[in-house]
């Protein structure tokens, strides 16, 4: 950070008024916190002119002196946009840091802005419009990837893969179900946010330090001016409570959580024994050593980085517990854990969506191991239910089956209606029929279930909810 300016230098900090001490060196270090919460200027700036606004009606300041300030504070919010304003450390956070420039830009009006004010109820709302914002962006991240979903489960409508329970081979399922399986945990996730995005929009300015402020201050008003929802309603709450933050790092926990299970398939997929699919060169690295190894390392990357959201989840939580009302300095450990884990599922999200959108599926692959490994061994054990055999009868002779077929290795597909009988007599022809991944699949003909005509359905329903979102 810069040294501070000869200007700023004759302005002692501006609550050094009973001190006789200048703050240490060390201790100034190791409390600032402007180089990360420089990244909340917008807000502080945004509610800073809406302030002044009400400060008039309160009647704390004329007009031209309310005036005054808007003006100064649009060019300091521009200064340090622009990087023209150096922000110092020693000024602490950017709170201090924009009403150190503001009275030195306009001298004495300037130190009446913090009338009825105080940092605590200014960082609470400053970082409630950070989630709030925020909350929007990983929404459209989210379904970004939702249509590149969409998009390869259009493209890949027919094709079957083998699905797994307990990652043994258990059902035959269309891929494209399978991705939208994926589709739904992200529908989830932007619920969630929702959620999380109306906790946030809560405006604490009037809570003062902690019990409310003596001035007559438009609570209502300033919440309408700066696009609040509703205002708090217990000024000890307001000015301690970071809930809202730690609901944001814990949706975002579960996104990465979503994101890891895929990273997961997608990696073991792209092993040569699976070979489902392959990853683009764009999304994949090499080795060093080995000159035949293609890694998927975005992949990895997103569920090792879920590691960190999570840490940032438990680091909010073990920072809050124990806090007495109201507010404590402690508190000011909450934004980078929100910056951190906000900033890494908006970076792996986006990654994400490229590294799907450019794979190549595997289908002929997909199909052969679905082919394989005894999967619609419950679609011939429910035929026996249809003719009267009770499921757990029906359990038990389709295991001999399946027993007789790996001894004699066989697929149950080509069984012959003899060898079908010879396990029980209530076999037909028919039966015949519904031994292959096809009939399994067209079998699931149940909302919820992997039948084409279900799927098309889900993607269709998909396709229309995302259209009505994205206008
Ligand atoms: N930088 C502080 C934070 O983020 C702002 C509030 C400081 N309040 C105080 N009374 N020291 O929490």
């Amino acid at each position: 950070m810069a040294k501070r300016t000869k200007k700023t230098e004759k302005n002692k900090k501006l609550w050094a008024g009973r001190f006789s001490k200048s703050m240490a060196k060390s201790a100034e270090v190791f409390s600032a916190s402007v180089h990360y919460d420089v990244r909340l200027y917008k807000y502080d700036i945004g509610q800073s002119i809406a302030y002044a606004k009400t400060l008039i009606k309160a009647g704390v300041l004329t007009t031209q002196e309310s005036a005054k300030i808007i003006k100064a504070l649009t060019e300091i919010g521009k200064g340090i946009g622009s990087g023209k304003i150096k922000l110092l450390s020693e000024l602490e956070d950017i709170h201090m840091n924009i009403e150190t420039f503001l009275i030195d830009k306009v001298g004495n009006v300037g130190k009446k802005l913090h009338s009825g004010r105080s940092r605590n109820d200014q960082v609470a709302t400053d970082f409630r419009m950070f989630v709030r914002a925020e909350c929007l962006l990983v929404t459209t991240l989210l379904m970004n990837l939702q249509t590149v979903l969409l998009e390869l489960a259009e493209k890949q409508i027919k094709v079957i893969m083998p699905g797994y329970t307990h990652m043994q081979k258990a059902q035959p399922i269309l891929f494209s179900h399978y991705l939208m399986a994926y589709y739904e945990m992200f529908e989830r996730d932007k619920k969630r946010l929702e959620c999380v995005r109306s906790e946030a929009d809560v405006m604490t300015l009037g809570s003062g330090a902690l019990a409310g402020t003596n001035f007559k201050i438009d609570r209502e008003g300033l919440a309408k001016e700066l696009g609040f929802a509703q205002i708090s309603k217990n000024s000890l709450d307001a000015v301690s409570d970071r809930d809202f933050a730690i609901d944001l790092v814990a949706a975002c926990s579960m996104i990465m959580m979503h994101l890891s299970r895929f990273s997961e398939e997608l990696i073991i997929w792209a092993s040569d024994e699976f070979d489902f699919i392959e990853l683009c060169d764009q999304y994949s690295t090499g080795s060093s050593i080995m000159p035949q190894k293609k890694n998927p390392d975005m992949a990895e990357l997103s569920r090792g980085k879920t590691g960190r959201v999570y840490g940032h989840l438990m680091g909010l939580l073990t920072v809050m517990k124990g806090l007495p009302l109201a507010y404590n300095r402690d508190l000011q450990e909450d934004k980078e854990a929100v910056f951190s884990a906000v900033d890494t599922v908006k970076a792996t999200l986006g990654i994400f969506a490229e590294m799907v959108a450019t794979l190549t599926v595997n289908t002929a692959k997909m199909d052969k191991a679905a082919k394989c490994g005894f999967l619609t061994a419950t679609d011939l054990a429910y035929y026996l239910v249809n003719h009267g055999v009770p499921f757990r009868e029906a359990h038990e002779i389709i295991g001999k089956l399946v027993a007789y077929c790996e001894e004699s290795n066989m697929q149950l597909e080509y069984l012959s209606l003899q060898q079908l009988k010879q396990f029980s007599e209530k076999f037909g022809y028919d039966a015949t029929k519904i031994l292959s991944a096809q009939s399994s699949v067209l079998a699931k003909d149940l909302v919820g279930g992997t039948a084409p005509g279900r799927v098309k359905e889900a993607i269709k329903r998909a396709r229309k909810n995302l259209t009505a979102h994205k206008a």
